[in-house]
C-alpha cells in the first residue's frame, strides 16, 4: 500500500506525474476533473488547527468525485483518550483513505503500517510534504514550459529564514535533495537541522543539498526563492518569547529581498505573522506568490490523491 508521509515516498517520476496532473487540474477546474475517487470516502483526522489544508482536501476530495469526512480530534472519541491507532483501525474498515494532521510523526507512521488504506501526511511536527510539493509546483508555474517540471527546479537556490529546525525546514531538506535544488537555511544557533531529518535524508538515497548558516545576508545572496515560516509552530506556544528573541535577525525584509536575484520569489506556507518572520511590504509585495501557493494546495493535493488512488481497492 502506497502512502505519502514524506517527500521521498514518491519516486521522481511520480512527483513529475503530480506536477503534470496538478497543472491539468488547475487548467480544467470546473470543466473536467477525472473522478479518481468516485465512490470513495476519505476521512480527515485533524488534531491541530488548519485553514488551507483542511479546506483544500475537503474541496479536492469532492472535486475528484469522492466524499470527505472531516473529523476534529475533539469531536470524536480520540479527543477523550481513544488512541489514534484504534481510531484509524476502525476508520479503515469504513473509508478508502486517511488524511492526518497530528503532532508525533511516529503516530502517522503507525497509522500507515495498518496497511489497508493510503495515508497522507497533512502536517506533523516533523514534516509537511503536501506543502513542499505544492511549493515546488508553484515554482514550476514560473520556471517550467509546462512539460519539464522537475528539470525546471534543478540548480535553483532557495534561501529559508528563521526556524530552520521545524516541519517546513525539514520537508524542504528532503524536497531540495529530491528536486536537485540548493537550500541554504539561515537561522540562529540552537536551531540547526536535527539528527532525525539527517537520518531520514540519508535513508532516502538522495545526497544532501542543504547548508546551514547564521548569516541571513549570505543566505539571501543570489537566491531564486526567499522562503520563511512562522517562528512559533503549533504546539510551541510556551517557547514563544525565546523563539521570537532568537529569530528576530532573520525576518524577511525588503533589504533582504534585494540581495536575491532580481526576479526572486517570496514564499510562505501561511499563516504568516506580519512584522515577525516577514515584513508586510514583502508579504504583499510584487515578488510574493503566497496566494498562488495557497490555491495550489488544492490542485497539488488532488494530484497526490489521484496518484495514490490508483492503488486503492474499490
Ligand atoms: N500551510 C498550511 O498548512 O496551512 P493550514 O495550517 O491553514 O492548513
Ligand atoms: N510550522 C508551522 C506550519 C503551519 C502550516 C506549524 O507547524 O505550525
Amino acid at each position: 500500500m502506497a502512502h505519502f508521509l514524506k517527500e521521498t515516498d514518491f519516486a521522481p517520476h511520480q512527483a513529475s506525474e503530480v506536477f503534470a496532473l496538478a497543472q491539468s487540474f488547475k487548467k480544467g477546474r470546473g470543466r473536467h476533473t477525472p473522478p479518481s475517487l468516485k465512490g470513495q470516502t476519505w476521512a480527515m483526522i485533524f488534531s491541530k488547527s488548519s485553514t488551507r489544508t483542511r479546506v483544500s482536501f475537503d474541496v479536492g476530495i469532492h472535486e475528484l468525485g469522492g466524499h470527505p469526512i472531516f473529523l476534529n480530534k475533539n469531536d470524536i472519541q480520540l479527543g477523550r483518550g481513544e488512541s489514534v491507532y484504534d481510531t484509524a483501525n476502525v476508520l479503515s474498515r469504513f473509508v478508502h483513505g486517511l488524511i492526518v494532521r497530528t503532532f508525533e510523526h511516529r503516530e502517522l507512521e503507525e497509522l500507515s503500517e495498518l496497511g489497508s488504506i493510503p495515508v497522507i501526511n497533512a502536517l506533523t511536527d516533523f514534516l509537511h510534504p503536501c506543502q513542499t510539493y505544492t511549493d515546488a509546483f508553484s515554482m514550476t508555474e514560473r520556471w517550467s514550459d509546462g512539460t519539464n517540471h522537475l528539470e525546471s527546479l534543478k540548480g535553483k537556490k532557495m534561501a529559508y529564514f528563521g526556524d530552520t529546525a521545524n516541519n517546513i525546514a525539514n520537508s524542504w531538506i528532503l524536497g531540495a535533495a529530491m528536486f536537485g535544488m540548493e537550500l541554504v537555511l539561515a537561522g540562529p544557533e540552537g536551531y540547526e537541522p536535527g539528527d532525525d531529518i539527517k537520518k531520514v535524508l540519508a535513508e532516502s538515497g538522495y545526497a544532501p543539498t542543504y547548508s546551514f548558516t547564521k548569516d541571513p545576508e549570505a543566505a539571501a545572496c543570489d537566491a531564486d526563492v526567499l522562503y520563511t515560516d512562522t517562528w512559533v509552530s503549533m504546539g510551541q506556544e510556551e517557547e514563544s518569547a525565546d523563539r521570537i528573541e532568537a529569530m528576530k535577525p532573520y525576518s524577511v525584509t525588503s533589504d533582504l529581498m534585494r540581495l536575491g536575484k532580481a526576479d526572486a520569489l517570496f514564499m510562505h506556507d501561511l499563516p504568516a505573522y506580519k512584522g515577525m518572520e516577514v515584513q508586510e511590504d514583502v508579504l504583499y509585495g510584487s515578488q510574493s506568490i503566497i496566494f498562488d501557493q495557497a490555491e495550489n494546495r488544492l490542485h497539488t493535493q488532488k494530484a497526490i490523491m489521484a496518484v495514490l488512488a490508483q492503488g486503492v481497492r474499490a
